[in-house]
């Protein structure tokens, strides 16, 4: 019998997760006894600096209970000064802090509570290409996706002002990223203040995903947080994961609005979200500190050196990206905008970079490479890439 009468049509329909089948390429790649230059899921295996990893694992008690959904008081503390050091923030009474497990439950549990609002909103816009939890968030909370394609011309700003007025009227929230995944682009104050002008004017909820914030290139304007402009009916959503390497131990925050997040709290009560002690001790150090971001920037800064004027030369690249580690290539003619046969081929030879059909559910004829692999194996893989696309 089929599996439909067992699942609902939401999981049923699910494509596979995009950084799952870069996961089995890889694998599939590994076993034939091919080396591997992993450009494809952003997640850099750069070494954790070490006071965080000696507080998580001074954190953990033999004692174990139940933690609070709120954190630790630390944690709050070192949120708050984080804001304020990085962004000028105040938190005051309008501003709540909610600690995350990393962005991506966050990003996720947030449409639970939005969808429906306002006399019945549907709709989650987001950025196309984009976060793909964006979408099936929407889609797991009963509201209606709507994806706003991105256009190089307009630098990928999103404008809802654009979008109609029937869509407008039954948008509950907005997602931006800004640094964006994947194109790497920023927006800056006149933008975000257009932007929040419109969403108050327009009851719509801005979520801020700024997992990238503090990946930049150095020698330009650090990226802005909208919290810094208002916090009203804004939320940021801040994450460990890019700033301190800690993808595998799951830590971020939520800020923003405290009329949408403290009701907000009280379900993510339910959904069982607290971060474990030991974790949060080991997060403490980190948004504490910011010399070891600055290490990690510098890091990128020299795979970019290394990598963009030679995607650039070939005519791939059109410049390079002011924040990410990401860059946002397009696919050469030859292959006729098939950017997943193009990746397809190029993983033969060993590069694995995702395919921008896998990134978005309108753009195609790109791909995108993080620059997870090393300096040296930057230059191997260069010398792969020069037969590639010529
Ligand atoms: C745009 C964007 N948002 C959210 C996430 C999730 O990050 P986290 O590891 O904090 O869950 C990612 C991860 O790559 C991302 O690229």
């Amino acid at each position: 019998m089929s599996s439909t009468a067992l699942l609902n049509s939401r999981t049923e329909s699910l494509a596979p997760y995009p950084m799952e089948e870069l996961a089995r390429i890889k694998r599939e790649l590994l076993a034939t006894g091919q080396k591997v230059y992993n450009f494809g899921t952003g997640d850099p295996t750069i070494p954790v600096w070490e006071p965080i990893t000696e507080a998580i694992k001074d954190g953990v008690s033999t004692l174990s209970q139940y933690p609070s959904i709120h954190g630790l008081p630390e944690l709050r503390e070192a949120h708050k000064s984080y804001l304020k050091r990085r962004f000028g923030i105040e938190t005051g009474e309008d501003i709540m802090i909610l600690p995350t497990r990393g962005s991506k439950e966050a990003v996720f549990h947030i449409a639970l509570s939005l969808v429906g609002r306002a006399g019945g909103r549907k709709r989650i816009v987001y950025p196309d290409p984009g976060y793909p939890v964006y979408r099936s968030s929407a889609i797991f909370a009963g509201g209606t996706p709507h994806p706003v394609q991105l256009k190089e011309e307009e630098s990928y700003l999103l404008k809802p002002w654009q979008l109609d007025k029937e869509v407008v009227k039954d948008t509950a929230a907005l997602w931006l990223n800004y640094p964006h995944n994947p194109t790497g682009a920023i927006a800056d104050k006149s933008y975000w203040q257009e932007l929040i002008n419109w969403a108050h004017d327009n009851d719509v909820i801005i979520l801020s995903d700024d997992c990238y914030a503090d990946i930049y290139d150095d020698s330009s304007e650090p990226p802005l947080n909208p919290l810094s402009i208002s916090s009203d009916r804004v939320l940021s959503f801040m994450s460990l994961s890019k700033r301190s390497g800690l993808t595998g131990f799951r830590a971020g925050f939520l800020a923003g609005d405290s009329k949408i997040l403290k009701p907000h709290s009280k379900a993510r009560a339910n959904f069982g979200l607290a971060n474990p002690v030991h974790i949060q001790e080991g997060s403490i150090v980190a948004w504490n500190d910011d010399a070891h971001v600055k290490e990690r920037r510098v890091i990128f800064g020299k795979r970019m050196e290394a990598l963009v004027p030679f995607l650039m030369e070939r005519g791939v690249l059109k410049e390079k990206p002011k924040a990410t580690f990401y860059l946002w290539c397009k696919v050469p003619k030859k292959f006729n905008e098939n950017d997943i046969e193009f990746c397809l081929q190029l993983a033969k030879k060993g590069i694995i970079a995702s395919p921008s059909s896998w990134l978005s559910e309108n753009v195609s004829g790109y791909f995108r490479l993080a620059l997870v692999p090393s300096v040296d194996e930057i230059q191997e893989a260069k010398a792969i890439l020069k037969d590639f696309l010529s």
